[in-house]
C-alpha cells in the first residue's frame, strides 16, 4: 500500500513568487526616487521652443510671455523674464534701458547683469536661432527655452 504525498502548486508557487518580487522591485523604485532627487539627480525638462515669426530690425526689443527678445546686427539675445529674487515677470524699461522688476525693483542690464536691488543672481539667457527664408531673408527667430 502506497500513500501519495500531495504535491505543492508548483506553478502557483512560480506565479505567488514572480508577484512578490514585482512588488519588492516597485517599492524599491518608489523609495529610491525621493532619494535619488535629494541627492541631486533630477531629469532635465524637454526643450521649449518659442518662434518669433517676423523680421525685426536690429536695435529692436520683443517681449514675450517668457523672454526679452533683443535684435542685434548678427543675431539675438534672449533674456529670461523670470526674476531671480522671488520670481515676478520682469520688463524692459526702455526710457531707462534696464530691465526692471516690478515687485521689489531689482534691475538688470540688457544684457541680464544684475545691476541692483535683491535679487542676487543674474536673469538667465536663452539661445537664439535666427530663421531665414528661401532667399536668405531673415523671417523670424527661434528662442530654446
Ligand atoms: S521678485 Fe523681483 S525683485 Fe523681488
Amino acid at each position: 500500500m502506497s500513500t501519495t504525498v500531495p504535491q505543492p502548486d508548483s506553478s502557483r508557487r512560480r506565479f505567488l513568487a514572480r508577484q512578490l518580487r514585482w512588488l519588492l522591485a516597485g517599492t524599491l523604485a518608489v523609495l529610491a526616487t525621493p532619494l535619488l532627487r535629494f541627492a541631486g539627480f533630477t531629469v532635465k525638462p524637454k526643450p521649449r521652443y518659442v518662434t518669433v515669426n517676423k523680421m525685426l530690425p536690429p536695435g529692436s526689443v520683443h517681449t514675450e510671455h517668457d523672454f526679452i527678445l533683443f535684435v542685434a546686427d548678427t543675431g539675438g539675445r534672449a533674456i529670461s523674464r523670470r526674476c531671480t529674487h522671488l520670481g515676478c515677470r520682469v520688463n524692459y524699461r526702455l526710457e531707462l534701458g534696464i530691465i526692471e522688476c516690478p515687485c521689489h525693483q531689482s534691475q538688470f542690464s540688457p544684457e541680464g547683469t544684475r545691476l541692483a536691488g535683491p535679487a542676487q543672481r543674474n536673469l538667465a539667457t536663452f539661445p537664439v536661432r535666427v530663421l531665414k527664408d528661401d532667399q536668405g531673408a531673415i523671417s523670424g527667430y527661434e528662442v530654446t527655452l
